[in-house]
Parts: structure tokens; sequence; C-alpha cells
């Protein structure tokens, strides 16, 4: 992919750059809004990947969402594993429209993994967005449990278990 990527922690990313983030987190997932700055500066890793003419292209993050949320998640999808097993959640995974189909999404998301190599990661998508689904799939990640719906929209579960487990 053309451009230059970018992982960083929250507390080491600008005002500008964590502005940015959240500009494309809020074009690509309606109904992000509430919590978002928080949930932004919370995560434990950003990735940014800048086209050429320095125009932000496409982001993912490793998030660290709270225990309620993920223990709802878990609950809802029926999955047959310990939420608490689970800290990081990959997400915000986004490519600007003009810019997708050139393996940019796939990047940013192993990229963020290989910071994690032992860490156990879920991640939930819409189980009819085929892309997302075939690269959670290259990369490692397993579909459990059941659909279940979350603000209106039907969801599906996917985990990546650490090596160690
Ligand atoms: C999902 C998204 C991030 C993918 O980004 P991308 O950079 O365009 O995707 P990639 O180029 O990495 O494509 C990944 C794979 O999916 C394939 N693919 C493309 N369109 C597809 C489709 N309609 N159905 C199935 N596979 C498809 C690609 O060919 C590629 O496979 P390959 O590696 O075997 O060639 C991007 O489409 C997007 O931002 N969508 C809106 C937000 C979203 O849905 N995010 C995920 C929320 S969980």
């Amino acid at each position: 992919m053309n451009g230059t990527t970018y992982l960083k922690e929250p507390v080491a990313c600008s005002e500008c750059e964590r502005l940015e983030f959240a500009r494309l987190v809020r074009q690509g997932f309606e109904g992000s809004d509430e919590g978002l700055e928080g949930r932004i500066t919370d995560s434990r890793c950003l990735a940014f990947h800048y086209a050429p003419n320095a125009t932000l292209a496409a982001i993912a993050g490793l998030k660290a969402p709270d225990a309620r949320y993920r223990d709802d998640v878990f609950k809802q999808a029926e999955a047959p594993v310990s939420p608490a097993d689970y800290e990081l959640e990959l997400g915000w995974v986004f490519v600007v429209p003009a810019h997708r189909g050139s393996r940019m999404g796939e990047g940013l998301c192993r990229q963020l993994l290989a910071r994690v190599p032992n860490s156990c990661v879920f991640a939930t998508t819409r189980p009819n967005n085929g892309v997302m689904i075939k690269i959670l799939s290259a990369l490692g990640f397993t579909r459990v449990g059941k659909p279940y719906r979350r603000r209106n929209e039907q969801l599906v579960l996917y985990l990546r278990s650490s090596p160690r487990s």
C-alpha cells in the first residue's frame, strides 16, 4: 500500500491526530459518538495510514473496552469462553472509500495484532460484511456463538486466541 503507516499509543498522539482519528470513526460508524474521545484515549494502540498526498486514508484501533460492554457482547453471542480472557477488541477499521481494495484494512489490522502477539483479541462485525470477515479470517480469527442484536443491527463475534492458550 502506498503512503505511510503509523502505529501509536493514544498518549503519544497529538491532539490533531486524535481528532482526525475520531473524525474517521464518525464517518465510518454511525452511532459511535457517545464517549468516543474517551474510548480513543483509553485504547491500547491506534493505526493511521496516510496517502501520499498526506490525507488520512485509513484507520484501525486496538480498543480496551470496559468489562460491562465486553461481558454483554460475549453473553449476547453466547460465546463458550470467558470474556475476562479477551481484554482487547480490534475495531474502528475504516478505509476512506476512494482507497478501498488496496488491502489497507488488512494491513493495518495485521500490524496492530503484531503488537500484541500474546493477547486474546475479539472483534465484532455485521454478518454480511464480507470484506471484514475475509480480513478477520486471514488474521486467524474464528467466529463463535450466535448472531446477536446491538443498537438495531445484527452482529457476530470473532475471536483470536493467544498462541499460549
Ligand atoms: C472493511 C474495510 C475496512 C476493508 O478495507 P479494504 O482496505 O478495502 O479491504 P482490503 O483491500 O484489505 O480487502 C480485504 C479482502 O476482501 C476482499 N473483498 C473485497 N470486496 C469483497 C466483498 N464484497 N466480499 C468479500 N471479499 C471482498 C478483497 O479482495 C481482499 O481479499 P484478498 O486479500 O484475498 O484480495 C472497508 O471496506 C471499510 O472501511 N468498510 C466500511 C467500514 C467497515 O465495514 N469496517 C469494518 C467494521 S467491523
